[in-house]
């Protein structure tokens, strides 16, 4: 009894509990975060059993869900981590990853950051300019230590997926453009004190949910470390990126087992196969396995329709007024059906709404929020004086950690010394 399911009373459990019940052990009030531990571990084995044993890196997109616990249980299953600023280095280290299983990427690294992981000896820095090999070949030489590189290229490949997640187009500000490729490559070539050129990494962007574009970059990166072999004997690895969606109800999505197969197939295709291959998988190994939880604090009746009004906003869970994206809301008590009701927050903006949802012709008093294990707490604010929701953490149908929410007398008490 793994993640999200319905028991046969219709009430909404996570593993063999229900919400309710979860709720009501961690003496917590809502809303509420609520982690699946289990569901979480069991996909990324399943993900290691698709990498199977020829050597690999799964490097965990910790921006995705940056909890501890979660950490920690993906790192005991096998992953590794990919991080995007100092601070997530620094919890990644502190949560037990070694070095050589963290790559740092993003656009704009400060030259703190790249100290930081250049003086941790991480797995590898992706890098995402020419500018930028200089500045972290710069940094090398203060250090006096040599960094381990990789390029992220920009194919130019475009996906079916938000405009503001999708990141492998030319007009992105992410990555080397192919054509300045070569350029790139001769700029660590000319450091060979400084710089090893380990690694050719891609990410197109996110909420793939088929393998077709994934697996047309992950070429254009097998083609190019093809051709790099020739004249490089540091090349290590090809980095495949992230990307790979889920099914938030309205299509169903490729598990990340099968893109894990479709990169290990390129690979081979391509003549690369005895390379390393890392992936950077977010979303698809935390997305469906987490919840919010919300208390209905009452309804409001207009002339076009009927609202349910939640204590949880878009503070909480932003992705549907930030993207438009769906995120199920369902009764906690019983099955979702006929009746239609339009959810908002409490917070003073229009865009607080989580669209309207079959809940029932009762109004419930709690509602789960569905598939808000990724990009969800991590992109909570505390906007209107609201705190960051409460964390639970659940395996075999217990809580196992709680991370209680700073509640508004910490908010007043830092407001009030700025
Ligand atoms: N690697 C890199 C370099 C990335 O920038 C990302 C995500 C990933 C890996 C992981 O991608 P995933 O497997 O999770 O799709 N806030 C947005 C998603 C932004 C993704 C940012 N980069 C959302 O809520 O949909």
């Amino acid at each position: 009894m793994l993640g999200f399911r319905r028991n046969a009373q219709g009430a909404a459990c996570l593993g063999r509990s229900t919400v309710r019940e979860l709720l009501a052990s961690a003496g917590t009030s809502t809303p509420a975060y609520l982690y699946d531990l289990d569901a979480i571990r069991k996909t990324a084995e399943d993900l290691e059993t698709a990498l199977g044993p020829e050597p690999h890196l799964a490097a965990y997109a910790m921006k995705a869900n940056s909890a501890g616990t979660i950490l920690r249980t993906l790192r005991a299953a096998g992953l590794g981590a990919d991080v995007v600023s100092g601070g997530e280095l620094a919890l990644a280290l502190a949560s037990g990853f070694s070095a050589d299983q963290i790559l740092m990427s993003g656009v704009a690294k400060s030259d703190a950051e790249l100290d930081q992981a250049i003086g941790a000896g991480i797995f590898a820095i992706q890098v995402e300019s020419v500018e930028e090999i200089e500045r972290v070949a710069a940094r090398a030489r203060a250090l006096g230590r040599r960094a381990r590189v990789s390029i992220r290229v920009n194919p130019d490949v475009a996906i079916d997926s938000h405009e503001k997640i999708s990141t492998g187009h030319k007009y992105a500000k992410f990555g080397v453009p192919l054509a300045d490729m070569p350029r790139a490559f001769a700029s660590i070539d000319r450091e060979p004190e400084l710089l090893a050129g380990v690694g050719i990494s891609v990410h197109i962007g996110s909420m793939m949910t088929k393998p077709e574009p994934y697996q047309r970059a992950a070429r254009c990166v097998a083609e190019l470390a093809r051709a790099r072999r020739e004249s490089s004997t540091t090349l290590e690895y090809v980095d495949f990126g992230g990307g790979i969606g889920i099914d938030y109800g309205g299509a169903p999505a490729e598990p990340l087992a099968a893109f894990a197969r479709a990169a290990r197939q390129v690979m081979r295709e391509l003549g690369v196969a005895d390379l390393k291959l890392v992936m950077e998988p977010g979303r698809s190994l935390v997305g469906p396995h987490g919840i919010l939880a919300a208390n209905v604090i009452g309804t409001k009746q207009t002339a076009t329709g009927r609202f349910l009004l939640l204590d949880a906003g878009m503070n909480d869970l932003v992705r549907p007024a930030m993207y438009g994206a769906n995120h199920r809301v369902e009764p906690a008590d019983w099955e979702p059906g006929p009746g239609d009701w339009r959810v908002v927050g409490p917070v003073c903006e229009s865009s607080d709404d989580f669209g309207t949802h079959a809940i029932g012709e009762r109004a419930p008093e709690l509602v789960v929020i569905r598939d808000a294990g990724a990009y969800a707490f991590t992109m909570a604010s505390e906007y209107n004086a609201r705190p960051l929701p409460a964390e639970l953490f659940v395996s075999d149908g217990q809580i196992v950690s709680v991370s209680a929410s700073p509640g508004v007398t910490s908010w007043v008490e830092r407001r009030l010394k700025a």
